[in-house]
């Protein structure tokens, strides 16, 4: 079998390293500077000669920085002899302008998937990727790709560190459900998600209000844990507490697989009531708790 080594750009350096020992795969280190005028020294410190190498770079927090720095490792790594490029991508940025949605707008999802494939990466394995309104992440790469999960760590994070009581999962928008489901099945618990519903059948602006309410559940007096992909300002899962609150739940959990985390959004959701905000390193931060390194290691090495 052809050899592996795995390395990591700027973004990912310390998860490139946990992603190697996971699984048992040696690591490379890169000699990643800036140039006094801010251009990029790239160099690839040991031998990469007909090896696979997995390449961790996430992108946040400067997104454009790490992607052009992904290139010019990438095209290096093939320059200087590797045979295949796997590039692991946590947080995939981009990905919520995934079509063109007013005239001239740039569909900037496209062109970053573009460029990671013109450069030379052969295969590209993400987590969690925002993929609401392209059905799979095979529609959008022409390269091998695979998009996994990490929600089952968190639950799992959840079930082994926090006792929830009579506990049901809530996915804070449709969109959301496929990670309440997984979520929910970890913990052996309910999921539901929260829906715009008429209130009224009578047309009138007073009466015909709609609401946001849980599909079906009924989550009084009952622990919540609320799960979405990104957080970003931390808008939607206030406006989801709002919500729950009213409901009359008890304890609000929060878990996320990408913490983005711009705007304050930690302190806004803390200041609505959550007792815990738990989420991933995909992107470092203040409640990365959890490490996407085991998910990603049982991928590359399946
Ligand atoms: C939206 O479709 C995503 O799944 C997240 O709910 C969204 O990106 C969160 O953004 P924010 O924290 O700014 O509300």
């Amino acid at each position: 079998m052809e050899e592996e080594v795995v390395t990591g750009g700027s973004s990912a350096q310390v998860l490139a390293l946990r992603i190697a020992k996971e699984s048992s795969i040696p690591f490379i280190k890169l000699d990643l500077r800036k140039f006094p005028d801010g251009e990029r020294y790239i160099r690839v410190l040991g031998d990469v000669d007909g090896k696979t190498v997995n390449v961790v770079q996430s992108m946040y927090q400067q997104p454009d920085d790490y992607l052009l720095e992904y290139f010019l490792i990438v095209d290096n790594l093939k320059d200087i002899g590797a045979s295949k490029v796997r590039g692991i991508v946590p947080y995939f940025a981009y990905a919520r302008q995934d079509g063109r949605f007013n005239p001239g707008e740039a569909f900037s999802l496209k062109t970053v998937v573009n460029l990671i494939e013109s450069v030379g990466t052969d295969e590209v394995l993400t987590i969690d990727l925002h993929l609401h309104r392209i059905e799979s992440i095979s529609r959008l790469f022409k390269i091998p790709s695979k998009n996994i999960t990490v929600v089952p760590d968190l639950a799992r994070y959840v079930r082994q560190n926090l006792k929830l009581k009579n506990p049901a999962v809530i996915g804070p928008d449709e969109e959301a459900e496929q990670w309440a489901k997984v979520a929910a099945e970890e913990l052996d618990a309910e999921y539901d998600v929260l829906e715009k519903q008429r209130v009224s059948s009578r047309e009138d602006e007073k009466y015909g209000k709609v609401e946001i309410k849980p599909r079906t559940l009924s989550l009084k007096g009952r622990d919540v844990l609320i799960v979405d992909d990104i957080i970003s300002t931390g808008g939607t899962i206030v406006k989801a507490m709002d919500v729950l609150k009213k409901s009359g739940v008890s304890k609000i959990y929060v878990i996320t697989c990408h913490p983005v985390l711009v705007e304050n959004a930690l302190m806004k959701i803390y200041e609505a009531g959550a007792e815990m905000v738990i989420g991933t390193d995909s992107i470092p931060s203040p409640i990365s708790y959890v490490s996407v390194a085991p998910t990603i290691a049982r991928a590359i090495r399946r």
